[in-house]
């Protein structure tokens, strides 16, 4: 018997990525690939990558440079490159690394198996198309095996929405839903192999319209259906945009129990100046107004935002306006970015905020949502929450879990735990997580 093909997955950006690296992975699992996590044993690498900002397209380039020299000890490595940026540079990728073998773009990853038994034989291997076929039916799910207890599941994909800084619209494609009976079916999976948390992932989730063959299927209307399956103890999903939270989707939280209290509704900017700048088709008010009517549903409701700082025009008035609008909502958690041009987008036009106004902005920003952060822990600490433990914790005798509110939290408890969900009382605040003690 000939020795199994080894394959190292490194995975940068967003959720969807995570989702996708584990999708590919199964597939070339059933082609007989053994995963590794050592990329100097495996005959076949896979970056999947990003595009969002130009740090991390960059990174791919210094991480194949440090990748090439492997297939000097081992003439049977094929590299590939996945994700937003195989879709955005194509073959430029090849023809500034030649030691790439496989590029391809996320609408065509059901070909990666047969494109890697052509790039064997030689053949350099490109694929960005947007095919009609929907890849998700054509990626094997593998044997079942038990997994990790909370999981990703990818419901919509694509963006209509061309905010003047983002790529995704073009590296993902327009919007597109899956069936909501595929959906179902792939739920129902994941809970037979252990799994009690799913996550739907859309880069526009809450604009989710799946069809069945029996009406229209709202984001809303897909959780209240998953919400019935037993064994199915949460559900979570992201990432929403303000213009798609419709009046169902907000009642779900207050009346859909294993619905979780925890949101991420990214505002961007509190300034309408820049928000119509940026082609966000929403003011400042009207996020604030979302908010209120969202927490009238659920009071306790955990809400995380993004931020750009230094947009094309940002005077300091309007990243004053961004401060406020953050001081109103209090956020439980957050991510903020200096603005970063990306080729091909409307705003890569337009005149750049100087890079030290950025990089102050930034940290100013920074300071208030870490405080706001650690607010919110703080709050958590004396009170009792529920936690789904997922793996064994920083400490020998400790495992992590996740509180209702995405909270990670560490208690002190035997490994056969795993995969339940346990009352615990909250005893001290980290910088990024709980400690509790068990109930
Ligand atoms: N679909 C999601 C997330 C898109 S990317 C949404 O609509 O919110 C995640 C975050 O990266 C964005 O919310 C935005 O804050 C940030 N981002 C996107 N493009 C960027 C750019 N060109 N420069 C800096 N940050 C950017
Ligand atoms: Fe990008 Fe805007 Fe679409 Fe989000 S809504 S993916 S930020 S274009
Ligand atoms: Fe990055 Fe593509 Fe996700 S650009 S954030 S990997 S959709």
């Amino acid at each position: 018997m000939t020795k199994p093909r080894k394959l190292f997955v490194k995975t940068y950006g967003c959720q969807m990525n995570v989702y996708d690296s584990e999708r590919m992975s199964t597939a070339l699992g059933v082609s007989g690939y053994q995963a590794t996590d050592r990329p100097e044993d495996a005959d076949l690498i896979l970056l999947n990558t990003c595009h969002i900002r130009e740090k991390a397209a960059e990174k791919v380039y210094s991480e194949l440079g440090r990748l090439k020299p492997l297939k000097l000890g081992n003439p049977d490595l094929m590299i590939g490159v996945t994700g937003c940026v195989a879709q955005a540079e194509g073959a430029e990728i090849m023809r500034r690394q030649p030691a790439v073998d496989i590029v391809v773009g996320p609408q065509a990853y059901h070909r990666l198996p047969e494109m890697e038994r052509h790039a064997r034989q030689g053949a350099k291997m490109i694929d960005t198309d947007f095919p009609d076929e929907d890849k998700f039916d054509h990626l094997p799910r593998g044997p079942k095996m038990r997994r990790a207890p909370a999981a990703f599941l990818t419901v919509q994909e694509g963006c209509d929405k061309f905010c003047a800084f983002c790529v995704v619209p073009y590296t993902r494609g327009s919007e597109a839903s899956r069936p909501a009976a595929r959906i179902l079916d792939e739920a129902r999976d994941l809970l037979e192999r252990g799994v009690r948390e799913i996550t739907l992932l859309g880069q526009n989730v809450n604009a989710y319209h799946g069809h069945s063959g029996d009406g229209d299927w709202s984001l809303a209307r897909l959780i209240r259906e998953l919400a019935k399956l037993d064994g199915l103890e949460r559900i979570r999903f992201t990432t929403s945009h303000p213009n798609d939270m419709q009046e169902d989707l907000i009642t779900a939280f207050g009346e859909v129990d294993k619905l979780m209290p925890y949101l991420h509704l990214p505002v961007q900017s509190g300034s309408d100046r820049i928000l119509k700048a940026m082609n966000r088709r929403h003011t400042a008010e009207n996020y604030l107004k979302l908010v209120d009517r969202i927490r009238a549903q659920r009071p306790d409701l955990m809400l995380s935002g993004d931020f750009i700082v230094g947009f094309p025009g940002e005077t300091e008035a309007d990243f004053q306006a961004t401060l406020e609008l953050v001081e109103t909502v209090r956020y439980g958690q957050a991510y903020s970015f200096k603005y970063s041009a990306r080729p091909g987008t409307p705003a890569a036009e337009r005149a750049e905020v100087p890079a030290v106004d950025k990089t102050d902005r930034l940290a100013r920003l920074q300071t208030l949502l870490t405080a706001q952060q650690k607010e919110a822990q703080n709050a958590m600490v004396g009170r009792q929450v529920k936690v789904l433990f997922e793996k064994a914790g920083r400490r020998q005798g400790q495992l992590v879990g996740k509180s209702e509110y995405l909270h990670a939290v560490h208690v002190s408890c035997g490994p056969s735990r795993i995969g339940e969900v346990l009352p615990v009382r909250i005893t001290s605040s980290a910088v990024n997580s709980l400690s509790g003690e068990l109930v």
